[in-house]
């Protein structure tokens, strides 16, 4: 995407916003006007000290005080506008990007893994918002010494002259100090993304670090990783400090050069004292005008470095998205058919021309060696990555024809660590289903056995699981993968060692459970222990990403070698 498409969107954001907008131009015009007038009433104040005149001495300083609340009640609508603008464009953008995340294919966080695309969407969208109130600074700041820089034209026009000049060497100073701080704020960013992208993994794997005892060393890493952003900000901060030290030294050289020129000046009749006086109170700001330049040109660069940290990531082609088509599955039966399907998530191929065809209502056990590429099938048919080659085919139709919803409103996965929500029991069925009713949840919860345990929790169904159920055990929590599954009601079920954590009565009789409901669905079963896939309709056997057999238990143990060895093993 072009960097003007980039503008165009962040523009529309602001777009909503146009009377605030109006408010806060409004008032920035206004604060310009109200302190250009605090200076030069500073100095008629002064100018009648010196002359002792206590008429314009009292009038003057009641002049500024009504100048001062008047540019503050101005200042407050400004910045509450600025900020209301600031919040609300920042929350929106914040929606709009996790939206797009979510859009991503699994396959770019498996390689830049989560916390990378987290640190994007918090950091820069903050960013980007926050630029406005900079900008407002920027704006107020410009606008007044730019009335001030012609006014002082219009006293004298050699001053003015002289401010102009000095105005574009901190100019240039400043520019220098931009291009510098762009280098570094993107070597910054992209260092700080790295170790926060490593310091999200190592808090989810706390529990495996403790026992691992990998405590001290981890931190030690950690430690460095910080150090070296660090020493990296350290050394760009020194340099931000020459270049203050520099521009500070300019600075007093400019106000001598200005106190010689306008003692020359007022010898050649060409400035009067009290002129002087009133250019004098205004020298600061007549620099900060190009100062003010060089803050919008930082900002504008700012603008870019967020724009293209986050366009990169959802706007681009750099991370590619997942591509859905607009077919929509209306009673979808559960038919699912693989036609050479060829898929491999590096260079390494694991699925080498797939082909099989499952009829609704099937039961299907799927078994293989470990790494054989069987949840990669799954995945597939969940469409969480996209085949090389083939085609994936749901009730006659091309799985990228469908839209997302029919894919995911007809395929539910359980796998062997689900994922449960940090809310209650029945929030987490609920919200695959949320037109489901108590006795429907209570009803699915028996067929998973989970119903005893639940009515001897003190809140039952109402109790809080904790992060991702961390008051369930394994076991406990793929059972209530598998009601999750069930209270969905989707035709497709796959279970991929969905039963693993389970004593021996409990997988039994959550294969009770299946067999009675299987009827109705098409259910896929991936399992090691083969006795749980004996009575399945048929069983798939995988080997080296290809389907090697797919036939009853019976026919296989006389015909296939793969499974007779794999029985076998089991038996040992
Ligand atoms: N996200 C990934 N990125 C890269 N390689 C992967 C990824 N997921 C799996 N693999 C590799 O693909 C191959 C097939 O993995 P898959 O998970 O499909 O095997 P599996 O048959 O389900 O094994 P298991 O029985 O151990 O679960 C393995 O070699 C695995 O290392
Ligand atoms: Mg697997």
């Amino acid at each position: 995407m072009k960097k003007w498409k980039y503008y165009k969107k962040i523009f529309a954001y602001f777009k909503e916003k146009k009377f605030l907008i109006f408010i806060y131009l409004l008032t920035s015009f206004g604060i310009t006007g109200i302190n250009m007038l605090d200076p030069l009433i500073s100095a008629r104040t002064l100018e009648a000290i010196t002359k002792i005149n206590f008429h314009n001495m009292l009038l003057f300083s009641i002049l500024l005080v009504v100048c001062r609340f008047v540019s503050n009640l101005i200042s407050y609508l400004n910045k509450v506008s600025s900020r209301k603008i600031q919040d609300d464009v920042e929350l929106k953008i914040k929606e709009d990007i996790s939206k797009e995340l979510f859009n991503l294919e699994i396959s770019n966080f498996d390689q830049k893994g989560t916390g990378f695309f987290a640190e994007r969407v918090n950091g820069e969208a903050s960013s980007l918002a926050g630029i406005f109130t900079y900008l407002r600074y920027n704006l107020v700041g410009f606008l007044s010494s730019l009335g001030v820089l012609i006014y002082i034209f219009y006293l004298n026009i050699y001053l003015g002259l002289y401010f102009l000049i000095f105005s574009f060497v901190f100019f240039y100073l400043n520019i220098r100090r931009t291009k510098r701080w762009e280098v570094e704020r993107k070597t910054s960013n992209e260092m700080y993304e790295k170790y926060s992208s490593n310091f999200n993994e190592l808090i989810r794997g706390i529990k495996d670090i403790k026992v691992l005892n990998l405590k001290e060393a981890l931190i030690k890493k950690t430690l460095k990783d910080q150090r070296a952003i660090k020493k990296y900000n350290y050394e760009s901060r020194m340099r931000d400090e020459k270049h203050w030290f520099l521009e500070d030294i300019l600075r007093s050289l400019y106000e001598l050069f200005f106190i010689i020129l306008c003692i020359i000046l007022i010898k050649n009749g060409l400035l009067n004292g009290a002129n002087m006086l009133v250019l004098y109170m205004y020298r600061g700001r007549a620099t900060e005008f190009i100062n003010e330049i060089g803050g919008i040109y930082r900002n504008y660069k700012e603008v870019n470095i967020s724009m293209e940290r986050i366009y990169e990531v959802i706007g681009g082609e750099k991370y590619p998205k997942d591509k859905y088509g607009d077919i929509k599955i209306t009673d979808f039966l559960g038919e699912l058919e693989f036609k050479n399907v060829f898929f491999g998530y590096d260079k390494n191929q694991v699925l080498k021309g797939i082909n099989f065809k499952i009829k609704a209502g099937e039961t299907i056990g799927i078994v293989g060696k470990s790494g054989a590429g069987k949840t990669t099938i799954f995945n597939l048919i969940n469409k969480l990555y996209t085949p090389e080659k083939g085609t994936i085919l749901l009730d006659n139709i091309n799985i990228n024809d469908l839209t997302e919803e029919s894919i995911r409103e007809n395929i539910s996965t359980i796998t062997q660590d689900p994922y449960i929500f940090n809310m209650s029991i029945k929030e987490n069925l609920k919200i695959v289903n949320p037109k489901i009713t108590d006795e429907e949840i209570i009803e699915k919860c028996k067929l998973c056995k989970l119903n005893e345990y639940i009515d001897s929790l003190d809140h039952k169904y109402d109790t809080l699981v904790g992060e991702n159920g961390v008051i369930l055990s394994g076991g406990l929590k793929q059972r209530l993968a598998i009601a999750r599954a069930l209270v969905k009601n989707s035709k497709i079920i796959m279970l991929d060692e969905a039963t693993s954590s389970l004593d021996n009565e409990t997988q039994e009789h959550i294969h009770d459970s299946i067999r009675k409901i299987r009827k109705d669905y098409t259910i896929l079963i991936i399992a090691h222990r083969l006795s749980t896939v004996i009575d399945c309709d048929k069983i798939m056997v995988i080997d080296k990403g290809k389907v090697v057999g797919f036939d009853t238990h019976d026919n296989l143990m006389k015909t296939n070698k793969v499974y007779q060895k794999l029985y076998q093993k089991e038996l040992q």
